[in-house]
Order: structure tokens, then C-alpha cells, then sequence
């Protein structure tokens, strides 16, 4: 594969977090973050006219310290790619309308990104080379998807939830135990030390398949707060929590590497940042035989980089797109660029 020589200048703004990157080739050179979190925090979710508006203060500022991180001027850069599709449509188009200007005024190629396609592009900061076909498990706060990548661009749904996705099981779970936003870190970090046996809680759909379902232990989690009240032990409860998802993340990964007879699993989005999902994956998949990877935990989370990854390897194919660029808040991963 043939990467984009650089530098381009990769934007991110589809959610909560405002993020600007410098990409050579396959090299992050900066990846710079401002995040929501505060902000959010204290409703206990993303509300999206605020979440807009952060961009719009965030934006410039964040595409500075990008460039002076890594040593690179507006004149130098060569290309602009921004996620596009999916997302919250107002925090999509703050970052979209700014790399559209940014490409005209400097006569360079825009690029469009979807979402998906940068966290599954993640693991190409890695050093190793990642063989094809494998599997990639996105896990984020809106997608749990299992996709057969048998080249970059060539993605097939294999598996996914059939309602709540696996980050939002810990956000709701979370809030459930009062644990605050957002979850998957409270939870991970509540759980240090907790027993993961004590609550046994529903894995969703059994069977041989390859889906997901979180919508049950949702249930189960507000159940168990009810009849234990002030007796639940919330380091325990975190740590079953934490337990039920990530076991059933990592036996239908496994699985599906088996039905589809993939020698490389990779592990990627915010949910991946979870250390004690890290370690599943990494011990089942050495003792199946199935070569995995996951990227460093500041390329799990949203962040610009993931998608100046992507966008290196379809800028040097030649693909652009013109200042008709849309934003979309729907986009499947498998319908292509
Ligand atoms: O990929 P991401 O940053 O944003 C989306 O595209 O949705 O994922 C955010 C999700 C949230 O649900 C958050 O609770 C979860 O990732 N998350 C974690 C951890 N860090 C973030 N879940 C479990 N353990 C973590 N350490
Ligand atoms: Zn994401």
C-alpha cells in the first residue's frame, strides 16, 4: 500500500472531541485534542448545539497546536481530510466548512473521511504490518460492528449489535451506578481490585452468532441497583459490569475469526481503550493462534489522526472530493467513499 507523502492536515469533529492531526505517510506527527468532556459532563451526555459551538471555539486553536507540534506551517501542507459522515450533522459541519475553506484557500485536495473507516484505519500507526483478511471489532459510544476487511476500502459487516452499543452499555451502566460521564473509563477505573464474579449478569444472545445485544444487561444492571440499594458494592458491581462486555466482546471476536478463517483480529474505538478488554483480547487471541492488534490508547478514543490515516492511503490513490463535500449524520461503512 502506497501512503500519501504529506504533510496533510486531518480534522475530526463528529462528536464531542475537536481534533486536529499532522500525517506523513503513515507517521502521526501531532495529535491534538480538546476535549468535551467537562462540558458534557454535567448533563450526562453530549448535547449537540453545545457540542457545535465547543467546535467552533475549539477548532482554531486545536489546528494550531497540531501544526506547531509538528513543525509545520499552513504553506506546507498538501492536503485536507476531514470526517464527514457520521456524526452529529452541526459538530460535522463546523470541521467540514473548515476544511473546505482551508483547502480552497490553499489549492490543495480535500478529503472526506467516514468516521468507521479512521477508527478501523487506527492500527496503521503501528509499525507492524497488519495482513489481510482480518477482522476488525469497532467499539465505540454509537457502533459495535465485527468487519471482514480483506483490503483497506473492502469492508463487510459481519456482525453487530442489535441495539445498544457496547460503549454506551458502559455509559449507561455508569450512570446507573453513579458513576458518572463518560462511563467506560469511570467504570474501568471503579472496577480496579472489584470482583468480577459477584453480580452475574446477562451476555446477551446465545448461540453461534456473531451479533451483539447490551440492551439486557442494561435492564439487569438497573434490576440489581434496585434490590441491593445502599448494600450494592459498586467496586464489585463495576467490575461485573466490565465483565460481562468485555467477555462477550472478545468470544464473538474470536469466533468470528474462526467461521471466517481470519489469522489477524484487530481491536479498535473508544471502548478499546478499556485495559482490562485489552488483556482479554490479547491472551485469547495468542492462545488461538490469531495475530492481533490494537493501536496506542490516544488512537482509540476520538481523534484526528485515526483519520488522517485513512484519508493517507486514498489521497495517494488520487481520490479527492470537490467543495460539494457534504456532511452526513447516517453513513453505512460498507457502502464505500
Ligand atoms: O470512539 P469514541 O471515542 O466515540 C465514538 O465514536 O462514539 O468512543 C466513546 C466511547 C464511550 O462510550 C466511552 O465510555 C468509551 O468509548 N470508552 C471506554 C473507555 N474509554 C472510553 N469504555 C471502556 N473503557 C474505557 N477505558
Ligand atoms: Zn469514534
Amino acid at each position: 500500500m502506497i501512503y500519501f507523502e504529506g504533510p496533510l492536515l486531518a480534522l475530526e469533529t463528529s462528536c464531542d472531541e475537536t481534533s486536529a492531526a499532522i500525517i506523513r505517510g503513515r507517521r502521526v506527527c501531532s495529535n491534538a485534542v480538546a476535549s468535551q468532556i467537562a462540558l458534557h459532563g454535567k448533563w450526562g451526555g453530549v448535547v449537540p448545539e453545545a457540542a457545535a459551538r465547543a467546535h467552533v471555539e475549539a477548532l482554531v486553536p486545536t489546528i494550531r497546536e497540531a501544526l506547531d507540534e509538528a513543525n509545520v506551517t499552513l504553506q506546507d501542507l498538501r492536503a485536507i481530510a476531514v470526517t464527514n459522515r457520521p456524526g452529529l450533522i452541526g459538530a460535522l459541519s463546523v470541521g467540514l466548512t473548515a476544511a473546505k475553506a482551508m483547502a480552497h484557500g490553499l489549492g490543495v485536495p480535500l478529503l472526506g473521511v467516514h468516521h468507521l473507516e479512521g477508527h478501523l484505519c487506527s492500527p496503521l500507526a503501528l509499525e507492524s504490518e497488519i495482513p489481510f483478511p482480518h477482522v476488525c471489532l469497532i467499539v465505540s459510544g454509537g457502533h459495535t460492528e465485527l468487519v471482514l476487511v480483506k483490503a483497506l476500502g473492502d469492508y463487510t459487516i459481519v456482525g453487530e449489535t442489535r441495539d445498544d452499543a457496547a460503549g454506551e452499555a458502559f455509559d449507561k451502566g455508569a450512570r446507573l451506578l453513579g458513576l458518572g460521564y463518560p462511563g467506560g473509563y469511570a467504570i474501568q477505573q471503579a472496577a480496579v481490585g472489584g470482583n468480577p464474579s459477584r453480580y452475574p449478569l446477562p451476555k446477551g444472545l446465545s448461540g453461534d452468532t456473531i451479533d451483539f445485544s447490551f440492551s439486557g444487561l442494561k435492564t439487569a444492571v438497573l434490576r440489581l441497583t434496585e434490590k441491593q440499594g445502599v448494600s450494592l458494592d459498586i467496586q464489585d458491581a463495576a467490575a461485573s459490569l466490565q465483565e460481562a462486555i468485555t467477555s462477550v466482546l472478545v468470544e464473538r471476536a474470536i469466533r468470528a475469526c474462526r467461521q471466517l478463517d481470519a489469522s489477524a483480529l484487530t481491536l479498535v474505538g473508544g471502548v478499546a481503550a478499556n485495559l482490562a478488554l485489552r488483556e482479554k483480547f490479547t491472551l485469547a487471541s495468542k492462545r488461538e493462534g490469531i495475530q492481533f492488534f490494537t493501536p496506542p490508547l490516544s488512537l482509540c478514543t476520538d481523534n484526528a489522526a485515526m483519520i488522517g490515516l485513512a484519508a493517507s492511503w486514498r489521497l495517494a490513490r488520487g481520490e479527492s472530493h470537490d467543495g460539494s463535500l457534504d456532511a452526513y449524520p447516517n453513513a453505512d461503512l460498507a457502502a464505500g467513499a
